[in-house]
C-alpha cells in the first residue's frame, strides 16, 4: 500500500498569491475555480481541427541578461496540440525563450523582458499573473532527468500531493505513467527509488511527473541530450503520442530530431527568430539564407 503524505522537495513555492489563470475550457469566476485538479484528459474535450488555435504567443519579445539581449524582438505563435521545435546553434537563445513561457527565467536576477509573451490571452509577465499557477498549466522537462530522491510513485504523485488533490492518486499516477509510456516497466516496483531507473526511464518519469499536474503545455529543453539512441527514440515516439493531448514546445540542437518529431520548426540565430514554418517546408524550402546555411551544416 502506497501512502502519499507530507510535502516533498519542490523547486518552486506553492503559494498562489495573484489571480489564478483561467483554464482554457472553463472560464468561471475566480472564487468558483476548483483548487484541485480533476482527472481530465486535456485532449478529450475537443477534437483536433486542421487549424489549431494559438496557445503560446510572443510579440516583439526581448529577453535581456543585464544589457545583453539573449532573445531579440521575437514574434512567434505556438499552436495547440502540435509539436513546435526550436532549433539553432548553441547560445542563440532557445532555452531562454522556452523558459520565458513558464517564467523560469524569473530565478535569474539580471533578467528583464520587453514586449509580450502570452499564454492564451494572459500576458505571462503581467504582475497579476501567478507564476505558480502558470507552471501548473505549462510544465517543463529539462535536459538532464531530475527525479526527486523519492519513490517512483511519490515522484509522480508529488504535484497532486502538494496541491491537496482529493481524487484517486493511485489512478492519477497510473494514468500519468501510462501516458508517459513508462507504466509497463514500473508497475510492479512503484515503491522503488526513482534513481534505480535508467536515464531514459527517469526522463519518462519526469514527463509523467509533469503530466500528473494536468498541464496544457509541455516545454522540453533538449530532453534527449543526456540519453542514448534507443532511449532517445522512445522519447521521440512518446512526444509524438503526447501531442494528441498536449502542446509540446521542444528545444533541440538536433535537426534530425526536429525533422522527425515536430510539426513546426522555428529557427533562431543570435537571439533572433529567423523563420518559422511547417517543419517539412522549413527543411526543404527555407526562406532565409541563414536557415539554409544552418540546415545544410555550414555552421553551428
Ligand atoms: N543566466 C544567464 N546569465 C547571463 N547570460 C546568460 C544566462 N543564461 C544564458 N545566457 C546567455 O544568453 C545566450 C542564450 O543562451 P541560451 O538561451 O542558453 O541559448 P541556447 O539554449 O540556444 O544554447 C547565451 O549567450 C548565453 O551565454
Ligand atoms: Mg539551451
Amino acid at each position: 500500500m502506497v501512502v502519499v503524505a507530507g510535502r516533498t522537495t519542490e523547486p518552486f513555492g506553492t503559494q498562489s498569491s495573484g489571480p489564478r489563470l483561467q483554464p482554457p475550457q472553463a472560464r468561471m469566476p475566480a472564487g468558483d475555480r476548483p483548487r484541485t485538479p480533476t482527472i481530465r484528459a486535456p485532449g478529450s474535450s475537443q477534437s483536433r481541427t486542421a487549424t489549431a488555435r494559438t496557445i503560446l504567443r510572443t510579440k516583439s519579445f526581448t529577453i535581456r541578461y543585464g544589457n545583453f539581449s539573449a532573445v531579440r524582438n521575437v514574434t512567434l505563435d505556438i499552436p495547440e496540440k502540435r509539436v513546435t521545435a526550436v532549433i539553432g546553434p548553441s547560445g542563440c537563445g532557445k532555452s531562454t525563450l522556452l523558459r520565458a513561457f513558464n517564467r523560469m527565467n524569473d530565478f535569474i536576477p539580471s533578467m528583464t523582458v520587453a514586449g509580450n509573451a502570452y499564454y492564451l490571452n494572459q500576458d505571462i509577465h503581467d504582475p497579476k499573473t501567478d507564476p505558480v499557477e502558470l507552471r501548473r498549466r505549462i510544465g517543463m522537462v529539462f535536459q538532464k532527468p531530475n527525479p526527486f530522491p523519492k519513490s517512483i510513485f511519490r515522484n509522480v504523485a508529488w504535484g497532486a500531493a502538494i496541491n491537496g488533490y482529493r481524487g484517486n492518486i493511485e489512478e492519477l499516477v497510473e494514468q500519468s505513467l501510462k501516458q508517459a509510456a513508462l507504466w509497463d516497466e514500473v508497475k510492479d516496483k512503484l515503491d522503488d527509488s526513482a534513481f534505480a531507473l535508467s536515464g531514459g526511464q527517469q526522463q519518462r518519469l519526469c514527463i509523467a511527473r509533469a503530466i500528473a499536474l494536468q498541464p496544457e503545455v509541455l516545454l522540453m529543453d533538449e530532453p534527449c541530450s543526456a540519453l542514448d539512441p534507443i532511449a532517445t527514440a522512445r522519447i521521440e515516439d512518446l512526444i509524438d503520442q503526447l501531442k494528441t493531448r498536449y502542446t509540446v514546445a521542444l528545444v533541440t540542437h538536433n535537426m534530425q530530431q526536429a525533422a522527425r518529431v515536430s510539426d513546426r520548426t522555428a529557427f533562431m540565430y543570435m537571439g533572433e527568430l529567423i523563420e518559422v514554418d511547417a517543419t517539412e517546408r522549413l527543411f526543404t524550402h527555407p526562406q532565409d539564407p541563414r536557415t539554409q546555411d544552418y540546415i545544410t551544416g555550414r555552421f553551428g
